[in-house]
């Protein structure tokens, strides 16, 4: 009941005294100026006990109108869906990097969030400053790249800005000893892409791909693109990117690219992922609440192959 009322509350601060006709499954329009529609929440994630239930979005950092109303969405999904914590995949902030900014670009955007103790982990992108290590919300721990683990997965936060000497050791030391069940890496520029303004950054695949296969990394997410795409798997791997969470740059997925699975660049989006034993489910949420991609991925050492809905 306590749930379900602050749903109603959610839905009617989203509505903004547009039409509410229900808490969480059904639509409503917002009178805000720029009016949309959001769809009612529809998991494709099963939502198993003891699962890793994570949020994935990127290149956030502008305190735009469209990363408010994402958020809204995110939001509205963590009611359905209790992901625990937040992958920011870089460009954390735009411009100016002073307290004010990490306010109005991060902590106003997602306060309920972090109110409900969703933990977010950062990865630094071009625009961001090496001090945001030391921000406590992103959870870097002074570090411009890191490892945590979360029941059989373990998350490495690279920072692909400077794929150095040192940084390559310390990835190949770290999985060397590692026998998590999955390996998920996650940093700013995309190895794979079909974006018409970057595309794929082809000397960092050069240098981290070979890493990748020798140690079993299974997803690798990255962002800097500002849309969403799902990468063919390529020499196995799964590749994602998940630019979209604060800007938009709409149509620019080249058509017919021979990487895509799936693509969306027609607004801004999310992915929420969960994983279940050798099983890791995902669904891509847009600005306005539709999924616009979802589908399972089976663990590279498990027998089958992939399987998107
Ligand atoms: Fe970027």
């Amino acid at each position: 009941m306590k749930r379900i009322t602050a749903s109603i509350l959610t839905a009617a601060v989203l509505a903004f005294g547009g039409l509410v006709s229900d808490a969480i499954g059904q639509s409503y329009s917002s009178a805000n100026q720029n009016e949309r529609v959001v769809s009612p929440v529809k998991l494709t994630l099963p939502v198993e006990d003891g699962s890793v239930r994570f949020l994935v979005t990127g290149d956030t950092g502008t305190g735009s109108k469209g990363q408010h109303q994402l958020a809204e969405v995110m939001l509205r999904h963590h009611e359905a869906f209790p992901y625990e914590f937040v992958l920011m995949l870089g460009d954390n902030m735009y411009g100016g990097e002073k307290p004010a900014d990490f306010k109005t670009k991060f902590e106003n955007v997602y306060h309920e969030l972090l109110g409900r103790k969703v933990t977010f982990y950062a990865t630094l992108g071009n625009h961001d400053e090496s001090n945001q290590r030391f921000y406590g919300h992103f959870n870097m721990k002074g570090e411009e790249f890191f490892r945590f683990k979360r029941g059989g997965v373990a998350f490495y936060s690279l920072n692909s800005n400077y794929m150095d000497k040192r940084q390559l050791k310390w990835l190949e030391d770290e999985l060397e000893k590692d026998d998590s069940e999955w390996k998920i890496t996650f940093f700013h520029h995309p190895p794979y892409s079909s974006g018409g303004s970057h595309g794929s950054s082809t000397g960092l695949r050069q240098v981290v791909e070979p890493i990748f296969l020798k140690h079993g990394v299974n997803v690798v997410l990255a962002g800097h693109e500002h849309f969403y795409e799902r990468i063919k798997p390529q020499k196995g791997i799964y590749y994602f990117i998940s630019g979209a969470g604060g800007k938009l740059r709409k149509g620019d997925v080249k058509k017919n690219s021979p990487l895509t699975q799936k693509a969306f660049d027609q607004d801004m989006s999310f992915m929420l992922v969960e994983i279940v034993k050798d099983q890791m489910h995902f669904q891509v949420i847009s600005r306005t609440g539709e999924t616009v991609d979802s589908g399972v991925l089976m663990n590279q050492k498990k027998k089958g192959a992939t399987d998107s809905k």
